[in-house]
């Protein structure tokens, strides 16, 4: 099966309101439709919107901070940047653990992680949160290192995202151990030869599936503008492998 499906020349709108499009600086007027820009609130480009803004976004998983994380992703371009950044990359979680070293598979071998949810994609601190000390102050759900994907049957390595000290870590193992683990695996997933990077054009859909791939951004050319809408697929638990 696919890990990623890019669809080109697509028209997206709404059904219902006469088939009216989007205000590209508010909200989608689809609640499960979000709106991805670098816009500031007087609508032109800013490098810091409250949001991703114009920041470049590390590998990740998306929502891996929830107890079922979505299954698929999708991210629909109405503006992207000329050669100005923003470029999406995606890598190949199935290839990652195939090529594990041996040991390194045998050291997370029925292993789980806490993926941590204080904070949003942003890395900023959501209401109420208080930044951890400790990881047994890190709130969020545990999953599995190694899953199976229900659909292929195959296993692929699920690593979420890596932050600053404390943050995710792997259950019932001394820190300085899992820290030392998470980073070999960090550096041994996120290697150029499991990506392929999306350069945007308008009008573009692509589909990905976060149970077998980590996806990311390159930073925003601040003078230009990107606006991009985005949903999430509904999924299965996880299933540990
Ligand atoms: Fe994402």
């Amino acid at each position: 099966m696919s890990t990623i499906r890019l669809l080109c020349d697509q028209t997206l709108r709404h059904e219902g309101a006469g088939g009216k499009r989007d205000d590209r600086r508010t909200r989608g007027t689809h609640a499960s439709v979000s709106i991805i820009s670098n816009l500031g609130a007087d609508g032109n480009p800013v490098k810091d919107n409250g949001g991703l803004g114009s920041y470049e976004v590390v590998w990740h998983t998306d929502n891996s901070y929830v107890e079922v994380p979505p299954a698929g992703s999708m991210l629909y371009s109405l503006e992207v940047p000329q050669n100005g950044g923003g470029d999406t990359s995606f890598n190949n979680q199935y290839l990652a653990y195939e090529e594990l070293p041996e040991d390194l598979k045998r050291a997370i071998a029925g292993k789980s992680q806490v993926h941590d949810s204080t904070r949003n994609s942003a890395g900023v601190l959501r209401p109420g949160v208080k930044l951890p000390a400790r990881p047994e102050e890190v709130p969020g759900p545990t999953h599995p290192l190694v899953r199976i994907h229900p659909v292929s049957g195959r296993r692929a390595l699920y690593l979420g995202r890596r932050r600053d000290w404390p943050s995710n870590y792997i259950v019932g193992m001394p820190n300085a151990e899992s820290e030392a683990l998470l980073d070999k695996l960090w550096a041994h997933a996120t290697q150029p030869k499991y990506a392929w990077m999306h350069r945007w054009s308008a009008g573009e859909l692509v589909l990905w599936d976060n149970r077998c791939c980590m996806h990311y951004r390159s930073e925003i050319d601040v003078t230009q503008r990107r606006v991009m809408h985005r949903t999430t697929i509904k999924s299965e638990p996880i299933v540990a492998a």
